[in-house]
């Protein structure tokens, strides 16, 4: 599939975005595991978080839906998967195969996980030497990439790591396989990251410690099922926060957006370039913090962005590159090396997509330097990255020419919809069959 912009538009209306992916796969997974039914609502019904379901019902979990995003997980307890009788395909996502990784490396059974040639391509030595050290058994491809097979019966023991990287999901793969660990599981991370596996452990009646940066739990408990409601993914509504922000004229209302604290490093970061957001209506669900967002135009300039917040940002650096572009003068980004290993390397990425439509920009090591200026059109490749496809789409907005975003098929990993939630808000979009 690809996708045709027409240059131009104005947004306006109100519209919740798709659940949340990060809750959505870490809700399966918890749900599976504990004892008695979990009821799920607004789950993401993208390919990443079916993945994750599929997964589990391969491994013996009976789940029911998802239907309107309502699904019913009857857990199974924290021994009650069974062998699966085929690798597990987890796809797109690095998040379905990380901290799945973590809950197999204490299974009884062997498995095997492989996934789609983005994944297949992403560094996987990050969780294995944690768990090797835990006393798991895993082998890999070449470079440590997937597949994995992973050998059961390996009785695990609780470490003290230091994570070498701030990334959530290697934190939240030591911590699930803590659980099956003899003794405590004490992970210290170089900078918060997305705590959605520590909220959600509790929210099952699991004891989590959290102090400064240090997380621990003690291995044998056992987690209770309990209702889980999946707010709007903050990651995608960040394509529209910059679509209003850089398309003169948009108003608009995102409703029931996830704001947790380790995920608004783009509201924070729009904000610092003069972006016009407000944060209305704050509540709580399910122990995850949810507002709605109100966004209207306004000039935005160049900024250098604050170090701390680029854990806090790292899945919206490519809508954020766009907000750059469309800015006034030079927007500077370092510190963010971890966007080279992503769905695809999106420093290189982007800076592919913004050559192509004439911006200037100096690719660094572990960031990008962009001097915003007109826009032009042409056709954009996504690496396989439906952010990347994404962020191409709402630079239409401020575009000369017609802009063209090829293989945009991976966009339904994380946003299905997004062409006609984009239309309805006021993007010239139309997306064509291959
Ligand atoms: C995620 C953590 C982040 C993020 C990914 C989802 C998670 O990755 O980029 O999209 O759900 O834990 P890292 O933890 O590798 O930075």
């Amino acid at each position: 599939m690809r996708f045709k912009l027409q240059p131009g538009g104005v947004l306006t209306g109100e519209m919740r975005v798709p659940g949340d992916k990060s809750i959505s796969h870490r809700s399966i997974m918890l749900g599976a595991l504990a004892q008695g039914t979990s009821r799920i609502s607004g789950f993401l019904e993208g390919e990443d978080a079916l993945a994750t379901l599929a997964a589990f019902r391969a491994m013996g979990v009976a789940i029911e839906g998802p239907a309107n995003g309502e699904v019913l997980v009857h857990g199974v307890g924290l021994h009650g998967l069974q062998a699966p009788s085929a690798p597990l395909d987890l796809g797109n996502a690095g998040t379905g195969m990380r901290l799945i990784c973590g809950l197999l490396a204490g299974q009884s059974f062997d498995t095997q996980l492989t996934g789609d040639v983005s994944l297949q391509s992403r560094p996987m030595g990050r969780v294995i030497d944690p768990l090797t050290e835990m006393g798991a058994s895993i082998a890999s491809a070449d470079g440590g990439r997937p597949p994995l097979a992973i050998s059961g019966g390996q009785q695990l023991r609780g470490i003290k790591y230091d994570l070498p990287m701030a990334s959530a999901q290697v934190k939240s793969c030591v911590l699930l396989a803590g659980i099956y660990s003899a003794g405590r599981t004490t992970v210290t991370e170089p900078a918060p990251t997305r705590d959605h596996t520590e909220r959600m452990l509790r929210g099952f009646g699991y004891e989590v410690n959290s102090d400064h940066g240090t997380i621990s739990l003690e291995g044998g408990g056992k987690l209770q099922a309990c209702d889980i409601e999946v707010p709007a993914d903050v990651s995608s509504a960040a394509f529209f926060l910059v679509a209003a922000s850089i398309a003169p004229g948009s108003d608009i209302v995102l409703t029931h957006v996830g704001i947790n604290p380790t995920r608004i490093g783009v509201i924070t970061i729009l904000q610092l370039m003069g972006a016009d957001i407000t944060v209305q209506n704050e509540r709580e669900v399910g122990g995850e913090p949810v507002a709605d967002l109100r966004v209207r135009y306004a000039p935005l300039k160049g900024i250098e962005i604050p170090l701390e917040q680029v854990p806090l940002a790292i899945d919206e650096f490519p809508a954020l590159f766009i907000a750059a572009a469309c800015a006034e003068g030079r927007t500077v980004l370092r510190g963010a090396q971890e966007l080279r290993v992503k769905e695809s390397d999106r420093i290189a990425a982007m800076a592919e997509g913004l050559d192509t439509l004439g911006v200037h920009n100096e690719v660094l090591d572990d960031g990008i330097i962009i001097d915003g200026g007109p826009m032009g059109g042409g056709e954009i490749r996504t690496h396989h990255d439906h952010r990347i496809a994404m962020s191409f789409a709402v630079a239409a907005l401020r575009a000369e020419d017609e802009i063209t975003v090829l293989d945009c098929d991976h966009v339904a990993t994380s946003f299905p919809g997004f062409d006609t939630l984009s239309r309805t808000l006021g993007l010239n979009i139309s997306a064509l069959a291959d």
